[in-house]
């Protein structure tokens, strides 16, 4: 049943491409417009949001954080994203113009189940984006977008997290079309950069060759760290998630521009730092990114980089480059994630560790 993979976690992996196909399809039609028919709230109950809350636990929570910097953009809709076993218990500010979005793959998952009653109980609207079919979670919900992932049997998620910013994405460039914040054709662009991601994604996974000796070369080591910018830092978060939940290393993620704040002072000769470069845009994400390896590189940091096909800025600074296939800011963390998620199962699967059902780990936690 693993299909000739070693590991569930691979294969799960390896059917990204798929998966996140399965979840776009039958959402565009030919007319070019979003037809999520899960979705049974009026328009006119969406048009009067005005604030978003994603609640979510651990991977979950990373693309619920990858989705607000989209939300955001193309609604302009406040949106925040909380834990959540931490919202449930401050008292937050719900009304009936809030929408509660919860992101979940088992849809069983405690804490987010009492958030989603809590939030339903001050009269919010909840929208569950789940991978499990008829779980409480979307039972107890307004209503549900689900990712088509399939089972997700690998303790890490994986396949989870890429379709999870998909359905989310899907989510907002909705509530953009139903408030008409952005016009056809701005959804019609991104749609279709979407629709070309899962061919993107396999790219990655036919150039992994260089992440086997990466994974040799560094799984020695006791603390890997992760940077990023915008949509780069929840990537570098899940990163280091990874790493920590089955290679069992010492690993963070932080925001790159956070670095001088503290956490440089980790960075000692030899230590393995993944950065996530945004592509060129009109902002100064890329050049500040660059500045950031350049310091870490300067205190003896081994950077691994993970950039765009054709950005050779960077090369200079980089001890090991991985190219990734073009793509836009918000749509990068779709093929960023992928390497991340194979040197962690490449690294665990070297030292021995079973990858599929990590130590101390469950699948669902339905407990608080
Ligand atoms: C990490 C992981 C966990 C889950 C979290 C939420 O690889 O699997 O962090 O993401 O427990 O689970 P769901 O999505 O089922 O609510």
């Amino acid at each position: 049943e693993k299909a000739g993979y070693d590991w569930f976690m691979r294969k799960e992996i390896y059917e990204q491409p798929k998966a996140v196909l399965d979840t776009l399809l039958g959402r565009y039609n030919e007319a070019r417009e979003l037809t999520l028919d899960e979705v049974r709230i009026a328009d006119s109950e969406l048009k009067r949001i005005n604030k978003i809350i994603i609640v979510a636990c651990g991977t979950a929570f990373y693309s619920g954080l990858v989705a607000k910097y989209a939300i955001e953009h193309w609604c302009r809709i406040p949106c925040e994203v909380e834990i959540a076993s931490e919202f449930r218990y401050r008292d937050p500010i719900i009304t009936s113009e809030t929408l509660l979005v919860t992101i979940s793959q088992s849809g069983e998952t405690a804490d987010t189940l009492m958030a989603v009653r809590h939030a339903r109980e001050q009269g919010a609207k909840v929208i569950a984006i789940c991978n499990t079919n008829g779980a409480t979670i979307p039972r107890e919900s307004d209503a549900v977008i689900y990712t088509h992932a399939g089972p997700e049997i690998g303790v890490a998620s994986t396949k989870g997290f890429t379709t999870q910013i998909a359905a989310a994405y899907l989510l907002g460039l909705y509530l953009a079309q139903v408030r008409g914040t952005k016009f056809g054709d701005e959804i019609a662009a991104v749609m279709t950069e979407l629709e070309s991601m899962p061919e993107k994604i396999q790219r990655v996974l036919d150039n992994t060759d260089q992440f086997h000796a990466l994974a040799t070369r560094l799984s020695d080591k006791r603390s890997v760290l992760f940077l990023g910018r915008h949509v780069g830092y929840p990537i570098a978060l899940e990163g280091a998630l990874k790493l920590k939940e089955i290679a069992y290393l010492h690993a963070e993620g932080f925001p790159a521009g956070e670095l001088k704040h503290g956490p440089i002072a980790l960075v000692e000769p030899g230590i393995p730092i993944f950065v996530v470069v945004p592509p060129h845009g009109r902002d100064q994400l890329h050049d500040k990114v660059i500045s950031n390896i350049q310091e870490v590189r300067a205190r003896g940091a081994q950077t691994i980089v993970l950039v765009e096909e054709g950005d050779t800025e960077v090369e200079p600074y980089a001890d090991e480059v991985i190219w990734l296939p073009k793509a836009s800011t918000l749509l990068q963390p779709l093929l960023a994630i992928v390497p991340l998620q194979i040197f962690a199962c490449e690294v665990a699967t070297r030292l021995g560790h079973d990858v599929d059902q990590p130590r101390n780990l469950a699948k669902s936690v339905t407990v608080e």
